[in-house]
């Protein structure tokens, strides 16, 4: 198991549920992010990519991209430090000159000083949509077969994974959804061709370290069953 990947669904069904505002559920959901990264750790998993943005978020409320973009903000300024310390690289994927300038400077800043910590990666997808990834992968091999630097039988499926922004990222081992909902939403839809899916009812602020763990088990009983066959 080298890597996860995480739709954190729930947040503002968690909020409605206790009568509080969407973002009070955000920011109980960036408490479960910071347990499932420990929790990745102790795992020994290399790559954890977490879903935190996607670009349909962007027609949300305003105030409600704010709040998101703050958090994210505040994560990054009381993780930034830590991640190094506990060796862990921070990586971004998506369409990132979306994001506002305080957010990319402070990606660019804690990703220049943990490029080469090697315990494990953690992966934001913020402004990503897969439909976008893949549009974009498909341009740039376009231009390079017009500019005559690739001939068509070039145009491989690894040659494709190369373009897309996960280049360097292993395909996941597993997929979680939390909040019960069975659906992709544009999420590494290349990158999961194999990868075991996992949904879990609880909203994304009560996934705790045990659900995380409890997630491995199921995959590991569903690899046995398929390495017996
Ligand atoms: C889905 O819940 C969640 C999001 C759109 C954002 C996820 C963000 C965080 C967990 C916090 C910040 C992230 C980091 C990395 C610190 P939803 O709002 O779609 O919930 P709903 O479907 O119940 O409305």
């Amino acid at each position: 198991m080298q890597h996860i990947a995480i739709i954190m669904d729930g947040n503002g069904r968690w909020a409605k549920e206790r009568g509080l505002p969407r973002a009070q559920g955000h920011r109980a959901g960036a408490e479960s992010v910071r347990e499932v990264m420990e929790a990745c750790k102790e795992l020994g998993v290399k790559y954890l990519t977490l879903y935190a943005f996607s670009s349909e978020n962007w027609s949300r409320p305003e105030a409600e991209i704010k709040a998101l973009m703050a958090l994210l903000d505040r994560f990054l300024d009381e993780k930034g430090k830590e991640l190094d310390k506990q060796n862990v690289r921070l990586q971004a994927i998506g369409q990132i000159d979306r994001l506002p300038k305080s957010t990319r400077d402070r990606l660019t800043k804690i990703q220049e000083r943990t490029k080469n910590n090697d315990s494990m990666t953690l992966v934001l997808a913020l402004s990503y949509g897969s439909r976008e990834e893949i549009t974009a992968s498909a341009r740039s091999i376009a231009e390079a077969a017009l500019a005559g630097e690739i001939t068509l039988d070039e145009i491989t499926p690894e040659l494709f994974s190369k373009h897309l922004y996960t280049s360097e990222i292993p395909d996941p081992d597993l997929l979680i959804r939390t909040s019960g909902e069975m659906r992709i939403s544009n999420f590494l839809l290349w990158q999961i061709s194999y990868s075991e899916i996992v949904i879990v009812k609880k909203m994304w602020p009560d996934f705790r370290q045990g659900d995380l763990f409890a997630a491995v088990e199921e995959y590991k009983t569903r690899h046995r069953r398929f390495g017996a066959l």
